[in-house]
């Protein structure tokens, strides 16, 4: 089922949104080479705490930290932890959300720790501006294979290639709501967009195959062939005005 959010509702998911963001920023600002992803979770979760809200990845299917922090070739779900520190060159990409007043946020991004090669940031660049170009069709009237279909011409055009096996989702009072939002797809498919809805949208993108692996610590996900793969999320609302982002800092 497909839950519409009120105006008074998106108000206080605005806030869970704000707080996500903000989150994001922080580690976003923390990266640099030698850091822990242990150094940077604990960052992110203190804050959100400091907010007044829970970190909403944290116990989710038994995960252990407030972000997941997924390195170069890992695509989603890396686990924190203080044996793992960044390197000059690395690319990394943090997802984390937030859980206010009963109401979720949720977002990402693929973040550069010194300097990287030129690969990796076309990689970035092209991900982040995929995620954009499938926000612009999240429009009433329109259709889930519309933003879909947008991020994966996108990203197609420029021979990277759409992660299949995750998708993105509604969100809400659950962390994960109908519908699902692939990166992939046909534009004029699927549930027709509505005023109200709020979904997450996350292209995963790799330059190599679109295939995945799980590792055996059962969360996270590598890429099948070793290639580097990004990811961007942001947690949108559709209005009669048109999408809004609510994942802004
Ligand atoms: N990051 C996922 C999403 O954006 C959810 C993470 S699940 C967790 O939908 F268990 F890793 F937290
Ligand atoms: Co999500």
């Amino acid at each position: 089922m497909i839950v519409l959010k009120t105006a008074r509702e998106l108000s206080v998911m605005r806030e869970a949104c704000r707080i996500s963001a903000q989150a994001l920023e922080l580690i976003g600002k923390a990266i640099e080479p030698g850091i822990t992803t242990a150094e940077l979770d604990r960052l992110a979760e203190k804050f959100i705490l400091s907010q007044g809200a829970v970190p909403n990845f944290k116990n989710y299917h038994g995960y252990p930290a407030t972000a997941c922090i997924s390195i170069n070739n890992e695509v989603i779900h890396g686990i924190p932890t203080g044996k793992r520190k960044l390197k000059e060159g690395d690319i990394v990409s943090v997802d984390l959300g937030a859980l206010f007043d009963g109401y979720h946020g949720d977002n990402a991004a693929t973040f550069a720790c010194g300097d990287i090669s030129d690969e990796a940031q076309r990689l970035i660049n092209a991900t982040r501006e995929s995620l954009y170009e499938g926000i612009k069709m999240a429009h009433a009237g329109g259709r889930v294979g519309d933003i879909s279909n947008a991020i994966q011409s996108y990203v197609e055009a420029r021979g990277y290639s759409v992660v299949r096996d995750f998708v993105g989702h509604g969100v809400g009072t659950s962390l994960h709501e109908a519908p699902e939002v692939p990166n992939f797809g046909i534009a004029g498919r699927g549930v027709r967009l509505m005023p109200g809805m709020t979904l997450a949208i996350e292209p995963m993108i790799n330059v190599g195959t679109h295939e995945v692996k799980v590792m055996p610590d059962g969360w996270t996900v590598l890429t099948k062939d070793g290639s580097l793969s990004a990811h961007f999320e942001h947690t949108v609302a559709i209005t009669p005005e048109g999408p809004q982002i609510m994942t802004k800092p």
